[in-house]
């Protein structure tokens, strides 16, 4: 996947200080966690503007394997959670276009891009079940962003939750669990109104954006608070959408 300058410097500065990250910890709501995070460090705890003031919510249903979402991910959602991180709260869905069968009382599944793609998802949503919320969030990024996915659960957990074990995360992605959390994520994406249309498929404060462009635009515009120094920033390119 090609990737734009700016991402990967972002890219590059979150692999190096990674395990600043990691001791800094964003999971960490004492003091020291606040402390620790030194000049030169990236410090995920960013500190919210004002409690008082609704987060914007940023829904995204998708798919491990289209293309599009992973485009969208990488190169869209993850900036801009990088940069207003502090005002946004994001919820990933995977499973998009997929189907579900109620097969004499097991929920199965068929994916767009086949099995593989069933399998990656209930791995994400194993992550996202079990990691917590900012630390998924990385991890699945990390995923998305390389090729062989399976092979790469292991350095991108070591990476950002170390304490996390692969096989861990592939028990409860083959196991029930993990076909649980995917029926979640079907009745999440089949009850979506206006349905979805094809994914990457948006949702800001409960309405779909139709230009995938504008998410870091919207999301300034949407916050009633004081707005992060990065607001605004124009942004926009050509996007790609898996039709179902
Ligand atoms: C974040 O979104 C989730 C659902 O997507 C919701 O359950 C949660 O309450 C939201 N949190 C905040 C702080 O808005
Ligand atoms: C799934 O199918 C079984 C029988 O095949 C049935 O007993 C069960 O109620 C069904 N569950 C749902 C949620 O439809
Ligand atoms: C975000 O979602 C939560 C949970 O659904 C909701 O309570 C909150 O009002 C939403 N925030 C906005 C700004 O719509």
């Amino acid at each position: 996947m090609a990737l734009s300058p700016l991402l990967q410097f972002l890219l590059l500065l979150l692999l190096l200080e990674v395990p600043a990250v990691a001791r800094a910890s964003p999971l960490d709501p004492s003091p020291e966690g606040a402390a620790s995070c030194k000049a030169g460090d990236l410090c995920l705890k960013a500190p919210l503007k004002d409690p008082h003031i609704p987060l914007v919510n940023v829904s995204l249903y998708y798919e491990s394997l289209c293309p599009g979402c992973r485009g969208f991910l990488v190169r869209e959602l993850f900036p801009t959670w990088l940069m207003v991180m502090e005002i946004l709260n994001v919820t990933l869905v995977p499973y998009g276009n997929a189907q579900e069968r109620n097969v004499s009382g097991k929920w199965e599944f068929t994916c767009q891009h086949g099995e593989r793609e069933c399998q990656l998802n209930k791995v994400e949503a194993c992550l996202l079940d079990m990691l917590e919320a900012n630390v998924a969030f990385l991890t699945v990024v990390c995923l998305e962003e390389l090729d062989d996915m399976e092979k790469n659960l292991k350095p991108c957990l070591e990476l950002y939750a170390p304490k996390m074990s692969p096989d861990t995360i592939m028990e409860c992605a083959t196991g029930e669990h993990g076909t649980q959390l995917m029926h979640i994520n079907a009745q999440l994406t089949d009850s979506l109104q206006p349905p979805h249309e094809y994914v990457p498929w948006v949702v800001v404060n409960g309405k779909p954006l139709k230009d995938l462009s504008q998410l870091l635009s919207l999301v300034c515009q949407l916050y009633e608070g004081e707005k992060p120094d990065v607001c605004p920033f124009l942004a926009s390119s050509h996007r790609e959408v898996c039709l179902k």
